[in-house]
């Protein structure tokens, strides 16, 4: 998944670490041109190669020590509709990256998502809650880390990392590389950026009757290359030989759908029309995170501010998103 939305963050940042990473992606929704925007951040020119993680053949031929793993697909909607797709792509490819990390010895970071938290029972989330999956998209993370933990239990000596992802939103601070969605966009930051771009006439706002503060849905945004150094900093403990370990990569912070509306207009001079509709099926009322094991373990925690999230996230909209 190198030339998508993460993985072109983190290849600048690998190579700004000191690392050299090779970018391997099958190009299913991304363009190999993105490489030329990290070029012209990282002032490297990083080595590609067309392939699918699924394909063990190709696979076999490029494993190198380290694997970070973007490649899912993530359209909870999609994954509705093409669930064989979703186990087809996202966890037989995991099987095949799980089977050369254990030939090759080699470490793993996998991309989970708070999703594997399912309904939320308490809150903040800490890595201990209770799993569950609502949705095929769902249940490849959550399929993925089980298998994982079985790996792990039968193999001491492998290394993984699990980060479990929140809201990831914002861009590089360049505004060369950042999030490109197909079509209509299903997440909330590259909708609030099209409409106050005009190319949406408006935001549907998916419900105000939550039992939120404000009526409307509470998540935790991060930062995308706050995201990305939670990444490095997990890579740094592989290195340690941990075995497997888990992680949330969070704020904290619960922020609501009209809080971003608004401090995206006040950041950014921009107004975001928008219309309360109903409920979108599916969704939860609350979800941040508990960040501190993280930050015990890891040394890590997220520095940017929402006005961080808005501002990199309009200057992308209007510096590179394709409209
Ligand atoms: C969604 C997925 C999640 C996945 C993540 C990947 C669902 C139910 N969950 O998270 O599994 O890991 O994307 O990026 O799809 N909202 C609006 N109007 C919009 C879009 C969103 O009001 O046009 C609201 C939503 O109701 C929610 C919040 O904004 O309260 C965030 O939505 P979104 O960006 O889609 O993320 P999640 O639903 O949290």
């Amino acid at each position: 998944g190198g030339t998508g939305y993460l993985g072109t963050h983190m290849l600048v940042e690998l190579v700004k670490q000191g690392y050299e990473p090779l970018c391997v992606d099958n190009l299913h929704n991304s363009n190999p041109s993105v490489l030329l925007a990290v070029k012209e951040i990282c002032g490297k020119e990083i080595p590609f190669i067309k392939a699918d993680a699924g394909d063990v053949a190709a696979m076999r031929a490029l494993f190198a020590e380290y694997q970070i793993h973007f490649a899912g697909h993530k359209a909870v909607g999609e994954s509705v509709a093409h669930p064989l797709m979703y186990y087809r792509n996202n966890y037989d490819s995991a099987l095949t990256i799980l089977e050369m990390c254990l030939k090759h010895g080699s470490a793993l970071v996998f991309s989970s998502s708070a999703t594997v938290y399912g309904v939320p029972h308490f809150l903040p989330l800490t890595e201990d809650h209770p799993l569950s999956a609502v949705n095929p998209y769902g249940r490849t993370k959550l399929y993925i880390e089980e298998t994982i933990r079985d790996v792990a239990l039968a193999h001491p000596e492998f290394n993984v990392s699990i980060l479990r992802y929140f809201n990831p939103v914002g861009a590089h601070e360049s505004g060369l590389i950042g999030e490109n969605p197909n079509g209509i966009p299903n997440n909330l930051m590259p909708f609030v950026c099209q409409t106050a771009a005009g190319i949406r006439k408006e935001l549907q706002v998916f419900g105000d009757d939550y039992d939120t503060p404000d009526g409307t849905g509470v998540r935790d945004y991060i930062h995308v290359t706050d995201l990305i150094s939670g990444h490095i900093a997990a890579l740094k403990k592989l290195e340690t030989k941990p075995g497997c370990i888990i992680h949330n990569l969070g704020t904290g912070n619960g922020t609501s759908v009209l809080e971003m509306v608004h401090r995206f207009e006040a950041v950014n001079g921009v107004s975001v029309p928008y219309r309360i509709v109903a409920r979108r099926p599916g969704d939860v009322a609350s979800c941040y995170a508990d960040p501190s094991k993280a930050f015990e373990e890891l040394g890590w925690k997220a520095v940017k501010t929402l006005d961080d999230m808005v501002r990199d996230s309009w200057m992308w909209q209007l510096k590179g998103a394709k409209n």
